[in-house]
């Protein structure tokens, strides 16, 4: 490319990705859903990567893949994202004119300059056109479900000449994955489920707050924007089965990600050898971490189902682990039973709802939050590492990059996959 604007960061083929490279085979069904290769013949090409390298553009976190095919009489670049993949702010000279022919897309356009103006979001599916006016700055994120394929309508030769800048003001942010999206936390006053529906309706979640005193909720009451306060006892079942209701009567019609978070640990937590055991705090403590769990979750179900996110979170412990409960990481022989025995039959259930609905496109999570400073985390004296901040931080990006591929899987709140 000629003259001065070929010194600024611009589009760029970084590199290929060819049939030994596992991306390639995700990518190839994604190219034969949108109807670019019929299903069993041709092997698909290689495709370029673009925009990888961040010394170069600073704002994009990863490449989306693109190939040229014939469209009819014209070449046409054809362009892949996996599912949550972004684009981030960046202005294209020329502007954008392309046809979505898989998933779907949320896309966000900056009128002239001004950063500080709300981008205009579109929610574009399959059949619309992805149309960005030339100069202006947008940023893209593909369906967390399906990905997004499209193809410009704008011919090779054409697409050769045109030139995308990406010194878009530090100003122009990606948008938050949660945004506009519905989530309910259960135990919502206190410890990680107060951390998380802080750190939700921070990044712009409309969040439902489930507590068993939402009177007393003081810090969830001085929110702002203030969450819908449900009361809520996950261990009885009256309380269970009236919170469809509640949640009607909320105006709650969808919900994008419902977070299983209230849990207990035995009185004498962590020192609870399994040869002391005593029934009535093994019952207490299953009631609440797996009854009251499965019972959540089958009670959100339809309205999970009216999401696209459809994703379970469901707080779990990295004490579950049977293949650590010797030693090594947890340092224990035995012990901290009642909790211990709760969090793997917690991890089942969750492999139960994955594997059950595995069709429909939910995602469920057992998700340990590490060893962090709230009541039960530091019950007993102990010291634990993590703030509750560190760990929501570190829980909600595990949860925004989640994909289907992530259903019944155990991972810890730096994206760990932690052994059953
Ligand atoms: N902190 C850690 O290091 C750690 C590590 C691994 C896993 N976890 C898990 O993370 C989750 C949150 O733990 P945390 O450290 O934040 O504990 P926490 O500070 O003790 O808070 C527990 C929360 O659960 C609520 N809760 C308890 N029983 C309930 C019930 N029957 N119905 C509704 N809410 C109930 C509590 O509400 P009330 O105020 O009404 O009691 C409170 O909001 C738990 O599931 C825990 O097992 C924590």
């Amino acid at each position: 490319m000629d003259g001065p604007a070929a010194k600024k960061p611009r589009m760029g083929v970084n590199g290929t990705v060819g049939p030994e490279d596992s991306r390639h085979t995700k990518a190839a069904v994604l190219f034969r859903a949108a109807g670019y290769a019929e299903a069993g013949t041709e092997a698909v090409r290689e495709f370029s990567e673009i925009h990888r390298q961040s010394e170069k553009c600073r704002w994009l976190e990863n490449g989306f893949l693109q190939q040229f095919v014939k469209v009819g009489e014209q070449a046409c670049r054809v362009c892949i994202y996996f599912p949550t993949q972004e684009l981030q702010p960046h202005i294209s000279i020329a502007g954008e004119d392309s046809l979505i022919t898989h998933g779907a897309v949320d896309l966000w356009t900056w009128s002239g300059d001004s950063a500080s103006a709300a981008p205009v979001h579109q929610r574009l599916l399959k059949g619309s056109r992805i149309v960005v006016p030339p100069g202006s700055v947008h940023c893209l994120r593909a369906d967390a479900r399906q990905g997004l394929v499209f193809h410009g309508l704008v011919e090779e030769d054409t697409f050769q000449k045109r030139s995308t800048d990406f010194q878009a003001a530090a100003e122009h942010r990606m948008p938050s994955r949660f945004a506009g999206r519905t989530v309910l936390v259960t135990g919502a006053n206190r410890g990680l489920g107060l951390g998380l529906a802080k750190a939700f309706t921070a990044l712009g979640a409309r969040v439902v707050a489930c507590c068993r005193a939402p009177a007393k909720a003081e810090e969830l009451l001085g929110l702002s924007p203030k969450p819908i306060l449900i009361e809520l006892d996950v261990a009885s079942d009256t309380s269970v089965a009236a919170l469809p209701e509640k949640l009607r009567d909320s105006g709650v019609c969808s919900l994008d990600y419902v977070i299983n978070n209230a849990g207990i640990a035995s009185p004498n937590h962590p020192y609870d050898p399994i040869l002391q055991a005593d029934p009535e705090v093994m019952k207490s403590v299953f009631n609440v971490n797996v009854i009251g769990t499965i019972m959540v979750t089958k009670a959100c179900l339809p309205l999970l189902e009216m999401a696209e996110s459809k994703c379970v979170v469901n707080l779990s412990s990295q004490l579950a682990s049977i293949e650590h409960c010797y030693g090594g990481l947890q340092g224990h022989f035995g012990g901290i039973c009642s909790y211990r025995i709760s969090r793997a039959a917690s991890n089942m259930a969750m492999r139960c709802f994955g594997g059950e609905l595995r069709e429909q496109g939910y995602v469920f999570i057992a998700m340990s939050p590490g060893h962090v400073d709230t009541d039960m985390g530091s019950s007993g004296g102990r010291k634990a590492p993590l703030t509750v901040e560190q760990s929501v931080a570190g829980m909600l990006s595990v949860i925004a990059h989640s994909s289907l591929e992530d259903n019944g899987k155990f991972l810890q709140y730096d994206g760990i996959e932690l052994p059953w």
